[in-house]
């Protein structure tokens, strides 16, 4: 009687209690250069399942602290950067694309840290959702998510929870990004008086955001600055003349998101004026927009020497049976399904960065870096943006000159150095910094898990 009582109620706890985590395979990952362990699995969340890679610190580097690296897009998978140089292993012009044709990387960010990469949000690289799963389509809802996924990853790692925890992302990872700083943060202080909450109660200690899209309006204006304003100029007369024309009404309408209301039927009437098509950002540019310096790239996929090979690693059976990828992902895209959800919603008019006030003003530190070269993400928008973000650093920020820098791992600028808000630029470097300046990467967080900002200038 009572067990015939009891089994409705066990059958609505696990159906319902989702928030699981199964790992699918502990590797050891050895290019040369010694054994790196890695485990790999899903966090399965009601809204769908999301898959990460733990690459485990080495050494004592396992106790130091953990870095989440997850990407942009929305949509862009996060396993590029372990293998292109934060990872213990990397890919190189010459070797195969398998797991077996990696070399041991230069500057691998495990030599400081845990890294644990996740394809973020849903719908991205191989995380996934089934037909009645509905994931967020917006990044404020997908922070939740994210959130639920960390306190997994924090349960389950209990070590992780007394250690220093990084956030670094790269482009629409500056909006993600901070959507997801701010939930955590208002989730933790919404239990902060209980006795003894559900929830691990941690914060980031350090965000670290490369060439972060973070504010639409900084963007839009600076685009066209950079694009059509100096040299050398990206487009022809006519593509710069409609720019210019459709900049003022775009303005108008960012102001009223961002001022008045923000719908989706608001924002996607601001796109037309707003967004460029992909044929516009990839084909008719002079140049690669992600690195001005090199030349221009059409198809997309062939902006990176890497992506091909990438994409050839990631679908092979070796690498899908590595990773112990559910046969409910057919394929691996570099960008995914999400990608095509958040353009749906237009997510990307939107000024994020205001949400990071009260995650600054609760002790996260934020380091920016900017590769000089990249016109995707504007260098001088994201100056702007951190030029009026309310926060304890931002008076001295204002005060502080764009100091020249030039040492042994990078040539560029910084804005308040060695402080919780401080803005490196890197020259030579495009949308992708790690590409070009590992050691610099590695540096940021090598010092982030001492509790520093890095300061080229030392
Ligand atoms: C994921 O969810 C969306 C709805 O948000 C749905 O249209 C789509 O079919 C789902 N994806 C898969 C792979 O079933
Ligand atoms: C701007 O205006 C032109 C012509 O009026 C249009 O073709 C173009 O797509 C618009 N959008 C952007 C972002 O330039
Ligand atoms: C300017 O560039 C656009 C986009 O590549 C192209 O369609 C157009 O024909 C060009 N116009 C002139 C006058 O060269």
């Amino acid at each position: 009687m009572v067990l015939a009582a009891l089994i409705p109620f066990l059958f609505t706890y696990t159906t319902r209690h989702t928030d699981t985590l199964e790992v699918t395979h502990v590797r050891n990952l050895n290019c040369g250069a010694g054994d790196n362990t890695v485990t790999n699995g899903y966090v399965h969340l009601q809204n769908g399942h999301m898959f990460f890679s733990l690459f485990e610190g080495k050494n004592e580097a396992k106790d130091n602290g953990l870095v989440i690296q997850f990407e942009g897009g929305p949509g862009a998978t996060a396993f590029d950067y372990p293998f292109i140089g934060a990872g213990p292993c990397q890919l190189t012009p010459d070797g195969e694309p398998s797991l077996s044709g990696l070399s041991p990387s230069p500057h691998p960010w495990t030599d400081h840290a845990n890294l644990l990469v996740v394809d973020y949000p849903i719908g991205t690289g191989w995380s996934y959702n089934t037909s009645e799963q509905n994931p967020a389509s917006t990044s404020d809802k997908a922070a939740e998510e994210f959130d639920d996924f960390l306190q997994v990853i924090l349960k389950q790692w209990r070590q992780f929870q007394s250690q220093p925890l990084i956030m670094s992302t790269l482009s629409y990872g500056g909006t993600t990004g901070a959507h997801i700083a701010a939930t955590v943060l208002k989730r933790n202080n919404a239990v902060k008086d209980q006795l003894f909450p559900r929830r691990v109660i941690k914060q980031f200690d350090q965000l670290i955001f490369g060439n972060p899209f973070a504010d639409a309006m900084s963007e839009i204006y600076t685009q066209w600055d950079v694009l059509c304003d100096s040299e050398p100029k990206a487009y022809n007369q006519t593509v710069c003349n409609n720019m210019r024309n459709n900049l003022t009404i775009c303005l108008d309408k960012l102001r009223y998101l961002d001022e008045v209301e923000s719908t989706q039927e608001l924002r996607k009437d601001a796109i037309q004026h707003c967004v460029q098509s992909p044929e516009l950002r990839f084909e008719a540019p002079a140049y690669n927009r992600y690195h001005r310096s090199r030349p221009k790239c059409w198809p997309p996929n062939t902006c990176f020497w890497w992506m091909d090979k990438l994409t050839e690693m990631m679908n092979s059976q070796e690498t899908r049976d590595w990773l112990g990828i559910t046969q409910d992902v057919e394929r691996w895209w570099y960008a995914g399904p999400a990608m095509f959800r958040f353009i749906n919603t237009a997510d990307v008019l939107q000024s994020a960065y205001k949400l990071l006030r009260p995650v600054l003003e609760s002790g996260t530190r934020l380091l920016v870096h900017s590769g000089m070269e990249d016109t995707m993400v504007m260098p001088s928008g994201t100056a702007s943006w951190m030029r009026r973000l309310p926060n304890p650093q931002l008076k001295a920020f204002r005060s502080s000159e764009t100091r020249q820098v030039s040492n042994e791992l990078m040539t560029g600028t910084v804005i308040n150095p060695g402080s919780d808000y401080s803005l490196i630029s890197v020259k030579e470097a495009g949308h992708i910094v790690i590409e070009t300046h590992p050691a610099v990467l590695q540096a940021m967080v090598k010092e982030a898990v001492k509790g520093e900002n890095y300061d080229p200038s030392r």
